[in-house]
């Protein structure tokens, strides 16, 4: 076994915001983490100084404007982006292409120049696209790594797990419920029939269940009526997937999360399975496994939404 580090160096763009902020709070909060980097247009130095005062080991420092992103990147183990606009009611995850293709791309060329070798934690959406985008300026950049970037779909199995623990009374530490394919609307799909522990649901709960997943990220937007989209829930589960991500670097053994990666697993070149997160980042990716009749019809379905938003990633990235 490669054991490489205990403490890591984080940068996360787009700290100031919705995300950023709390996901900070975290990741300050995390022992594995020795150095954290707080980037943003504005307000990271306030937002560094507020956070330098709680009593944890990790050492936090703010980089505001571009001319200081190169610095916040330098030497980063690790980079986790929420940089970029949220929904509001009424619009989808692509609607934001237009403003967060462009910063994810900009992001991450500066990630080629500073630090190749970081893992890159994309939370930014539309993720079904903007993981091509991110992927294409890696290669662009000759330093692609196919197991260093990461779509985060944390949310949905975090979502997952909550709902199926009220839904069946189980207690909902034990819950694991696998999603799988990308993260926007159908192209979200629980696998219920692998839930973690074994659990039998009639074809209307599962319905139920399935539709209402793939729809949570909305259920947070219109409950929140323009103020943005789900920010605490999402920080809770970026900092899950970044300890993953670190708990893998550092070489301990059978770290799981699930993750939208480069992948084999189906004809889509990009797909969310479980990975097993290990020293060089996406160490295995793991197939679907048995799946129910009900859940192909949605595979089936998802992959025709997902091809088109992968392309327009990719096509975006090459004009
Ligand atoms: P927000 O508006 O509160 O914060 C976004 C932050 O990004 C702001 O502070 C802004 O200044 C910063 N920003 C914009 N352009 C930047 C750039 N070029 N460089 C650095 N920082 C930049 O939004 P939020 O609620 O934190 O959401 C952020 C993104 O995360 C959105 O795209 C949202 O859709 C996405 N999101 C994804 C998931 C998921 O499951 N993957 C879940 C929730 C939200
Ligand atoms: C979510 O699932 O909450 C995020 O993707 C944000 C959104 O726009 O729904």
């Amino acid at each position: 076994m490669t054991v490489t580090k205990s403490q890591y160096s984080v940068a996360v763009l787009g700290a100031a915001g919705g995300i950023g902020q709390s996901l900070s709070l975290l990741l300050k909060m995390n022992p594995l983490i020795s150095d954290l980097r707080l980037y943003d247009l504005a307000n990271t130095p306030g937002v560094a100084a507020d956070l330098s005062h709680t009593n944890t080991t990790c050492q936090v420092r703010g980089f505001m404007g571009a001319d200081q992103l190169k610095d916040a990147l330098k030497g980063a183990d690790l980079v986790v982006i929420p940089a970029g606009v949220p929904r509001k009611p009424g619009m989808t995850r692509d609607d934001l292409f237009a403003i967060n293709a462009g910063i994810v791309r900009d992001l991450c060329v500066a990630c080629t120049e500073a630090c190749p070798n970081a893992l890159i934690n994309i939370i930014s959406n539309p993720v079904n696209s903007t993981v091509p985008i991110a992927s294409e300026v890696f290669k662009k950049a000759g330093c692609y790594d196919p197991k260093k970037i990461f779509g985060v779909t944390t949310l949905d199995i975090v979502r997952s797990n909550t709902f199926v623990a009220e839904a069946k009374g189980l207690d909902i530490n034990d819950v694991d419920v696998p999603v799988i394919g990308g993260h926007a609307g159908i192209t979200i799909l629980p696998l219920l029939s692998q839930t973690y522990p074994k659990c039998d649901f009639t074809a209307e709960e599962a319905d139920k269940l399935t539709v209402r997943i793939q729809n949570a990220g909305t259920e947070v937007v219109e409950a929140k009526a323009g103020a943005g989209s789900a920010t605490l829930s999402m920080a809770y589960a970026a900092a899950r997937m970044a300890e993953a991500c670190l708990r893998g670097l550092s070489g301990e053994p059978d770290v799981y999360e699930c993750s939208y990666v480069a992948s084999n697993i189906t004809e889509l070149p990009y797909f969310a399975t479980k990975v097993r997160l290990g020293p060089s980042g996406a160490d295995e990716v793991m197939p679907i496994g048995d799946i129910t009749e009900y859940e192909a019809d949605w595979l089936a379905k998802l992959k025709v939404e997902l091809t088109g938003s992968i392309q327009k990633g990719v096509d975006f990235a090459n004009q």
